[in-house]
């Protein structure tokens, strides 16, 4: 096992005008599971692929263990590498799929035996090591290159996006199965993915990039919870947080957003942190979909929206509404319950304790204050 540090890397391939990965810092505690996520492009897989050794890196250093690896070769990282194609010899067995690596590295005969099979006891192939991968499910060959990876008992497991070839419910049942893995094996992993569930689902921390640049790092409830700015609220969690943009209006004790033909009373945290950006200052204000309930008026704690409801998507226990607020398109999730119709105009309300705010020049979150409290839905109330 072993820690992973980046430090101050950079990597530019030759050619680009920018750089793939900017001044990245990033430590991954020995036996962590670290999930790096970030939209298409943002320099995910050049991160990983340099820590495994198959890119040169073009500043900093990548530190393995106690090893400044920079120019070690890949073999000599004592890390193995999952990719989202997974690459298995078609004219060999499940066996010989998993036992090539340490075959190569010349062990003795039964102990190739002993790791496959542990592996493959682990992952639930016994039963298919005489099958060639033509006869497998893809969900059995992506667990086939999980296997591969497990005999080399490597320090470290690099994952690439692994599951994105397998459909949604396989999708899901894999990633419990890694899950399951890394408890059992206690083994650093690395893992790369575009979605920000399974960051969120898999993850002990996530690290978040865009255009080569680190965000944030941390635990999954506080990437939801105190994301560092607008990029990272907007993409963790789902549906993503809306975004309101509008004016402070401060009048005595009175502080309110104003947006396009609304003025959107504040309170709590929100209004406090409008309140040190000043009157007729810009401000953008982000709230989550779940944490809107319908009621008939705000109450203590609470912010209400006045909206009016454009589509209403059923999902049996809650429905999703797409709702009118001052022409911005705002996004709730509410108890299926209040029975919404489109055309209804109704009050969304929200916890003031879980309103985020955000400086429009640079999207830094700006929220001031304490309480982060659960939110606690509005009962008995019905749209107006
Ligand atoms: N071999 C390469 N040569 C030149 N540019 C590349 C190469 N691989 C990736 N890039 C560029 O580097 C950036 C990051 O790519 P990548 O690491 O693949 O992103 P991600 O895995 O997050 O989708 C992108 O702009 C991509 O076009
Ligand atoms: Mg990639």
């Amino acid at each position: 096992m072993a820690r992973i540090a980046f430090e101050q890397m950079d990597k530019r391939y030759p050619g680009a005008e920018g750089l793939a990965v900017d001044d990245l810092n990033l430590e991954i505690n020995d036996g962590e599971f670290l999930v790096l996520v970030g939209p298409s492009g943002c320099g995910k897989t050049t991160a990983l692929r340099c820590l495994a050794g198959l890119e040169d890196i073009s500043g900093g250093q990548i530190i393995i263990g106690d090893r400044v690896v920079n120019d070690l070769p890949p073999k000599s990282r004592d890390i193995a590498m999952v990719f989202q194609s997974y690459a298995l010899y078609p004219h060999m067995t499940v066996f010989e799929n998993m036992a090539f690596s340490i075959r190569m590295r010349k062990r003795p005969k039964p102990e190739i035996d002993t790791k496959v099979r542990e592996a493959a006891q682990i992952l639930g192939l016994e039963n298919l090591l005489d099958r060639k991968p033509g006869a497998l499910s893809g969900g059995q060959r992506q667990r086939v290159a999980l296997g591969r990876a497990i005999v080399r008992d490597p320090a470290a497991f690099l994952m690439d996006e692994p599951l994105s070839n397998l459909d949604a419910k396989l999708r899901v049942q894999t990633r419990a199965e890694i899950a399951r893995l890394h408890q059992r094996l206690g083994t650093t992993i690395v893992y790369v993915t575009h979605d920000q569930v399974e960051a969120m689902t898999m993850g002990d921390r996530i690290a978040v990039m865009r255009d080569g640049v680190l965000q944030q790092v941390g635990t999954p409830k506080m990437l939801y919870e105190a994301p560092a700015n607008r990029f990272v609220a907007g993409f963790i969690g789902s549906p993503a947080m809306n975004f309101l943009t509008g004016r402070v209006r401060t009048d005595g004790d009175r502080v309110s957003l104003a947006l396009d033909g609304l003025d959107m009373p504040l309170s709590g945290r929100a209004a406090a942190t409008a309140r040190t950006r000043g009157n007729d200052s810009e401000l953008v204000v982000g709230m989550r979909p779940e944490h809107f309930d319908a009621a008939d008026s705000a109450t203590d704690g609470t912010i209400s929206v006045p909206a009016t409801v454009e589509v209403v998507e059923f999902l049996g226990n809650e429905e999703l509404i797409h709702a009118n607020v001052a022409g911005n398109d705002v996004v709730a999730l509410v108890p299926a319950s209040r029975g919404m119709a489109v055309g209804d105009n109704v009050t969304l309300v929200i916890s003031d304790s879980v309103v985020h705010a955000f400086d429009p020049t640079n999207d830094a979150v700006i929220t001031v204050g304490e309480g982060r409290a659960s939110p606690a839905r509005v009962s008995g109330l019905t749209p107006n």
